[in-house]
């Protein structure tokens, strides 16, 4: 097993086990060596979106890449300010062009309830603007569409009008923060989860039940947050600058976690904070 892993998206798609997060990396020579030294590590999974401001340096670190285009999966999701069926279809195209690519492996929609369309619409906007996901996947722009920070409450809205199922939905998941109501309701609904700060935005790394853990593994922490996520299935996406941070995140597979280890992890609570109300963030 390693980071060139796969798992099935609903629509039959393959989706590497692990991506490379890009939030919070700077635009130019910083993210275009990010993604250079996650694909020389092994990464084949990037994970960006517009509102990160990288998509061209990242677009740039792939034009120059070997690597066949079929080996990568790269994903974008939609800025916040554009909820609406026009605005979403001109995301996608932007998102393209600045990726220079000709097709997204997954483009999500980013947030569920965005302060700027909180109106007695809110539903509306939404349906309209997964409908713009549906065109672009049937046009072949998207292989496939999915959804981020979205609870059962707004993935139901969605199942009004729909006529894809969301293939992923990308949450905050990390030791201590596990929105289980939401983890249930997409593996029920064959809705895979992708979990967005692993590490708790770099929060989590003084937990000293972690520390402890780390140290009877021979592993740092890092890897132990992942590996305790890839065994729950998740889709993790840790995020570094660093290359050899970039390195020790993909070496996550020649180690497992006992049952009851696995358990200690679920068992914590808030070590690195909780993820943000969709309902009711100030964005
Ligand atoms: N959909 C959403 O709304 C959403 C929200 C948040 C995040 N995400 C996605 O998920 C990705 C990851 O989440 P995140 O950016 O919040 O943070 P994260 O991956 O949980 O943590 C990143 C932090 O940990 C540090 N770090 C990384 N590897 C390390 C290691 N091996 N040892 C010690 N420190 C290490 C990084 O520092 P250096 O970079 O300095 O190495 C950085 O400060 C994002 O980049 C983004 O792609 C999505």
């Amino acid at each position: 097993m390693s980071s060139m892993n796969t798992y099935t998206l609903s629509n039959g798609n393959k989706i590497p086990v692990l991506g490379f997060g890009t939030w919070q990396t700077p635009a130019g020579d910083t993210a275009k060596a990010a993604v250079q030294a996650a694909l020389a590590a092994g990464f084949r999974h990037i994970d960006t979106a517009e509102m990160y401001g990288n998509e061209q340096s990242i677009g740039e670190a792939l034009a120059e890449s070997d690597l066949p285009r079929s080996e990568l999966f790269i994903t974008s999701k939609l800025d916040n300010k554009f909820h609406s069926y026009e605005a979403a279809t001109e995301a996608i195209d932007r998102s393209l062009a600045d990726l220079k690519l000709e097709q997204l492996d997954l483009f999500l929609i980013h947030w569920p309830n965005p302060k700027a369309f909180r109106d007695e619409n809110w539903e509306e906007h939404l349906q309209e603007t997964w409908r713009a996901l549906e065109d672009a996947y049937h046009a072949g722009k998207l292989k496939a569409i999915g959804v981020s920070n979205f609870k059962p409450k707004h993935l139901q809205v969605l199942e009004k009008t729909q006529t894809i199922q969301p293939m992923v939905d990308q949450i905050r998941i990390c030791p201590g923060d596990f929105d289980q109501e939401t983890i249930s309701y997409c593996q029920a609904h064959g809705i895979l989860l992708e979990a967005y700060s692993p590490f708790g935005t770099g929060q989590i790394f003084s937990d000293p039940t972690l520390q402890k853990l780390a140290a009877k593994k021979g592993k740092t922490i890092a890897q132990i947050c992942l590996r305790w996520s890839l065994q729950h299935g998740f889709l993790p996406l840790p995020k570094s600058v660093h290359a050899d941070r970039i390195k020790e995140n993909t070496q996550v597979f020649d180690f497992e976690l006992t049952e009851s280890e696995i358990k200690q992890l679920d068992d914590l609570e808030g070590i690195a904070g909780y993820a943000t109300d969709p309902d009711t963030a100030s964005f």
